[in-house]
């Protein structure tokens, strides 16, 4: 038999459940979240995941604040918690993930808009619009392989606020700078932010708008 091996971006993960909870601590919270088999990093708060909540500039207090592919939702719970104000969405392909998301956001007494999404970036008819955001952050799933990654970059960068900022987190052995270079000759500018443990945080802005002829 051929089957395909379960990746963390599977829609529905067909590995059975194994809930646990990981702790994750940061200079100014500390956070208990569920995880579980079959989505992303499930055993302990990815290294990446971690610089990014360290090492990010403070989020916007208010607006329209974006975790694109949330997993368990470490990244939206955090921003949850320091922008509280915020209206904090979080969005992945994993059914099972956004629902952990959800729940995480509700152990740790935040509100977190979770959506699943298609791999398109739609969400299910009858979902919400989403609005421009004003800041997204992400730990991207390289893995899905550079032609889908792209394409899930350009709709998202695509919903960025005229002025907000995307801050992502890529390993350098999976090619962070040559996405980062790609990012910029699609016309978002990229600049790294630090660079440690073999991570890159890259903050990604969106281009001067185009001039009238
Ligand atoms: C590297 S993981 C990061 C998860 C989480 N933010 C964390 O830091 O632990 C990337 C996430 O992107 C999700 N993903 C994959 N393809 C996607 C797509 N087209 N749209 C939205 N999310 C996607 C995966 O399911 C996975 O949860």
């Amino acid at each position: 038999m051929n089957e395909r091996a379960p990746h963390y971006f599977d829609a529905q993960p067909a590995t059975p459940s194994r809930r646990r909870t990981v702790e994750l601590h940061l200079p100014d919270m500390s956070l208990s979240l569920t995880t579980d088999a079959g989505v992303f990093s499930g055993d302990r708060v990815d290294p990446g995941t971690r610089l990014l909540l360290q090492q990010a500039p403070p989020p916007p207090a208010e607006g329209h604040l974006l975790d694109l592919g949330c997993g368990y939702g470490p990244m939206a719970v955090t921003l949850a918690r320091r922008s509280p104000r915020a209206e904090v969405w979080a969005v992945d392909v994993n059914e099972r993930a956004v629902a952990l998301c959800r729940e995480n956001a509700a152990a740790n007494d935040v509100r977190v808009r979770a959506v699943t999404v298609d791999a398109e970036g739609s969400p299910p008819e009858a979902g919400p619009t989403f609005p421009a955001f004003d800041l997204i952050w992400s730990n991207p799933p390289i893995r899905i392989g550079k032609v889908a990654l792209h394409a899930l970059l350009r709709t998202w960068l695509t919903r960025l606020a005229p002025d907000g900022r995307a801050v992502l987190v890529v390993q350098r052995h999976l090619g962070a700078d040559s996405l980062a270079a790609w990012l910029t000759a699609q016309g978002w500018p990229t600049e790294r932010l630090a660079s440690r443990a073999g991570y890159r945080l890259l903050s990604v802005t969106p281009g001067p708008p185009a001039v009238a002829p």
